[in-house]
């Protein structure tokens, strides 16, 4: 590529509504990302991948429709991002089939999430190593290459559970150029240790498959319901206590000038009731996420809006993976006949 800018893509599967563990551990820097003026970003929701995950045809949508919210509300700006819908651009699923032609099975094989649904039937003593894995979960690496190669993506900000899928795609990216020709971008991935994890209700990482999440928009009732129930230990009021290993402490953290974050420790420090500490973190929270509800909730309200935002956003997605694709097209061979 002649343009030195880098070309940031990111995509979040629809499945779930987005909760405070997101938010500290993907949205938030990968909005703050969207800002800067050297780098050109792509984020999209990857609906095509939840189909490897569930079946649950009305709770695909509503997640989408979440999570499109989410970012928006969260200040994610349409016209200095692209933002898009994974099902909104046809040459994807397309790609996904001409890479299928340079991507050996075997290469499939060794993904992670196949191998451990391998394991799960094995140990449960299943005849069929493959019971019931479909070809969206054994194939789910390829259709993510196609996303990345789509859009020539030089960088890739994801967890480090998703770096053998990017492994992956720089592997089936560097056969295709060397079957066809230099074509493909060869992306990098950007892993960053440093991000926030947040501990759960239950005191585990937060997770949608622990069931233990506070979600980010409810109701400010609610928010306080559910930070009530977080687990603590059974140190009473004026006893010294361990910030470190505290769930409290972890997402209070997460959201916290290192100011406010020293102050709380010497609350720990001095004894501070858990009752007291747990109001304390709901006000703190409640401050920051009360104007992102508003919009929110004013989105949730009109999702014809969030509609057309997201056809807008996969037309100019669209102006280059049309490019790309006849490219592609081209170096394989299938071009126009006369
Ligand atoms: N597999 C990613 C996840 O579960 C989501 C995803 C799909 C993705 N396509 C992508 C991430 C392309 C980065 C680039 O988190």
């Amino acid at each position: 590529m002649s343009s030195s800018t880098q070309v940031s893509l990111t995509g979040i599967t629809t499945t779930g509504t987005p909760h405070l563990g997101n938010f500290a551990g993907a949205i938030r820097p990968a909005i703050a990302a969207s800002r800067r003026d050297d780098v050109q970003s792509y984020y999209f929701l990857a609906d095509y991948h939840s189909l490897a995950k569930t079946h649950d045809v009305a709770a695909l949508s509503v997640s989408t429709l979440e999570i499109a919210a989410t970012w928006l509300a969260l200040g994610l700006d349409p016209d200095r991002v692209t933002f898009y819908r994974q099902s909104d651009i046809p040459e994807i699923p397309e790609l996904t089939w001409i890479l299928s032609g340079v991507t050996a099975k075997g290469l499939m094989n060794r993904a992670h999430a196949y191998k451990a649904a391998v394991a799960d039937n094995e140990a449960a003593g299943s005849r069929d190593p493959d019971k019931g894995i479909t070809m969206a979960l054994f194939g789910y690496p390829l259709l993510m290459a196609a996303d990345i190669l789509m859009f020539r993506a030089t960088h890739v900000p994801v967890g480090r559970d998703q770096k053998q899928h990017l492994e992956m795609a720089r592997d089936i990216a560097t056969r295709f150029n060397h079957v066809y020709g230099d074509v493909l971008t060869v992306p990098e991935p950007v892993i960053d240790d440093n991000t926030a994890t947040l501990a759960g209700l239950d005191g585990r990482k937060m997770s949608k498959s622990y069931n233990n999440t506070i979600p980010l928009f409810i109701p400010a009732k609610k928010l306080r319901k559910l930070i009530m129930k977080i687990r603590t230990n059974s140190l009473e009021p004026g006893e010294p206590k361990d910030p470190d290993g505290c769930s409290l402490y972890s997402i209070y953290r997460a959201f916290a000038t290192d100011a406010q974050a020293a102050e709380v420790r010497q609350a720990y420090a001095d004894g501070i009731g858990w009752g007291d500490m747990k109001q304390r973190l709901f006000e703190h929270l409640d401050a920051i996420l009360a104007e992102p509800r508003e919009r929110y909730d004013a989105l949730m309200a009109d999702p014809a809006k969030i509609e057309s935002q997201l056809h807008a956003g996969a037309e100019k997605a669209r102006t280059v993976s049309r490019e790309v694709l006849a490219e592609v097209r081209h170096a394989i061979g299938i071009r126009p006949l006369g």
